[in-house]
């Protein structure tokens, strides 16, 4: 009798705790249920955000745009422009893949945020081809086998269309030079100074492209 009043308790107490353990779990995924910003690093906030109305022209096309004052440029681009070919690798100003020009100039368009683009000139490498023809740049990447997984290749392009916007002939250690923020995570580098120097016509020759290095 007494070893079934013990079976009993203990199985209340089980079933007692077990139904803790289960509201525990149940309100668990709950709280895990709120969608993660991936662009944002966390968790967003309900509070609303603050919004600017911008103008910027982006691959020659002027746009006015209202974006949250947290947008970092990439995501601007990527997730509400469509321009997807900007890739985001670290996302913290390391890679390069993000690398658009802004008025002519490389930027890193993860630390930049999407405001302080108004009144410029965005230009990604959805703006280097015209009329269906690779620029010969893009074309001496194909030629010379510069993209291997590619993930790093619109970054790429964009800091040599750059360089060679300066530096029309440059010397291989020039390209390296120019080169130098833009990570490669299938170590393609002597393809990509390769196709550099091609475009540029100070190496090997290509195919033609659309005319410039640009
Ligand atoms: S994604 Fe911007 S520098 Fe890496
Ligand atoms: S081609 Fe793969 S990261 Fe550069």
């Amino acid at each position: 009798m007494a070893r079934k009043q013990k079976d009993r308790i203990s199985r209340r107490r089980f079933l007692e705790g077990t139904g803790v353990a289960i509201a525990a779990a149940t309100a668990a995924p709950a709280l895990a249920a709120q969608p993660f910003d991936s662009a944002q690093g966390r968790r967003p906030s309900s509070a609303p955000q603050a919004r600017t109305r911008i103008r910027l022209t982006i691959n020659g096309v002027a746009q006015r745009i209202e974006v949250e004052d947290r947008w970092t440029l990439v995501e601007l681009l990527r997730d509400h422009v469509g321009l997807t070919g900007t890739k985001i690798g670290c996302d913290r100003g390391e890679c390069g893949a993000c690398t658009v020009l802004l008025d002519g100039r490389p930027v890193y368009s993860c630390s930049q945020l999407a405001v302080w683009a108004d009144g410029r000139t965005v230009q990604t490498v959805e703006g280097l081809a015209r009329d269906g023809r690779l620029s010969a740049l893009q074309q001496a990447f194909v030629d010379h086998n510069a993209a291997q997984c590619g993930f790093c290749t619109s970054g790429q392009l964009m800091a040599a269309t750059a360089l060679l916007a300066k530096t029309p002939r440059p010397t291989p250690p020039q390209v390296r030079a120019g080169m130098a923020g833009n990570l490669c995570r299938c170590s393609n580098y002597n393809a990509i100074v390769e196709a550099v120097l091609a475009a540029s016509g100070s190496g090997p020759q290509t195919t033609a492209g659309n005319g410039g290095a640009q």
